[in-house]
């Protein structure tokens, strides 16, 4: 794992963006792995200013985003479909076609996801797959005790989580419980995987994922599996690892042929 750790957000996800504009230019036609929530807002803005200042261009990428509120369509406010469309689409120019996004009203959900997992493979993979961390240690919807070996399919969100995304709704009573998620065994097929997270909040998960044991307890830790890793992390969400010298000596005297 490559543990980046920065003064803050915006200077982590402009590393994060600036690895995926490198993949982007290199490879015209990447298969991107998207996620949603808070954390990824700010890297967000950093592509879309990209994309206009610097030419960056997604026309020929592919996206392919972790999850879905069951339940919740495009017309809906918190639905993750509207997320991207509001915080990404909208002011890039990756076509339509090319984005997929699990249906959270489809009418046959087991079917749906198994098409998605088609989809992803005949796509050639994911060549990067951003993701934030729950304050439980869960990428994407894979709540703690999932199975490391999971594919795409539907998960009941634990109360934490539910708690931790109220303030996406209405109520804290309007979350919906069912989700549709890629699996950790989905997520772990990405090439490359780009993990942020920021504050306090994650500080627990975040040392749990890097540090502690691989267990379904903290589904991020399977990442210590992964060959290539990179956690952009501000000073909070860094703040309970024991090793965060060691890491920010490595980072500041990588050499350069070493950097992306
Ligand atoms: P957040 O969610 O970015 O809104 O904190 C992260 C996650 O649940 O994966």
């Amino acid at each position: 794992m490559e543990i980046i750790i920065t003064s803050d957000p915006a200077t982590a996800s402009q590393e994060a963006a600036r690895f995926l504009a490198a993949l982007i230019r290199k490879k015209p036609v990447a298969v991107l792995g998207l996620a949603t929530g808070s954390t990824p807002v700010p890297l967000y803005r950093e592509l879309i200013r990209m994309h206009r200042e610097e030419g960056l261009d997604f026309s020929g990428c592919t996206s392919f985003n972790l999850d879905e509120y069951v339940g919740l369509g495009a017309d809906h406010p918190a639905s993750y479909r509207r997320f991207m469309q509001e915080n990404l689409f909208s002011s890039i120019n990756l076509p339509a076609a090319r984005i997929h996004i699990p249906d959270g009203l489809t009418q046959d959900i087991p079917a749906h996801c198994a098409a998605y997992e088609k989809s992803i493979a005949e796509s050639g993979g994911i060549d990067a797959q951003v993701l934030g961390i729950g304050s439980d240690g869960h990428v994407g919807f894979n709540e703690p005790t999932s199975s490391l070996a999971s594919r795409t399919r539907i998960k009941t969100l634990t109360q934490r989580t539910r708690s931790d995304n109220a303030h996406f709704f209405a109520s804290e009573n309007d979350v919906p419980h069912h989700v549709i998620t890629m699996g950790i065994g989905t997520i772990m097929e990405a090439r490359a995987v780009l993990l942020l997270a920021f504050g306090e909040n994650k500080a627990d998960a975040v040392a749990g994922a890097v540090e502690g044991p691989i267990t379904a307890s903290n589904p991020a830790s399977i990442l210590q599996m992964h060959p290539t890793v990179k956690l952009y992390l501000d000073e909070k969400s860094a703040s309970k690892l024991a090793r965060r010298d060691y890491y920010r000596w490595v980072f500041e005297n990588k050499p350069d042929w070493q950097r992306d």
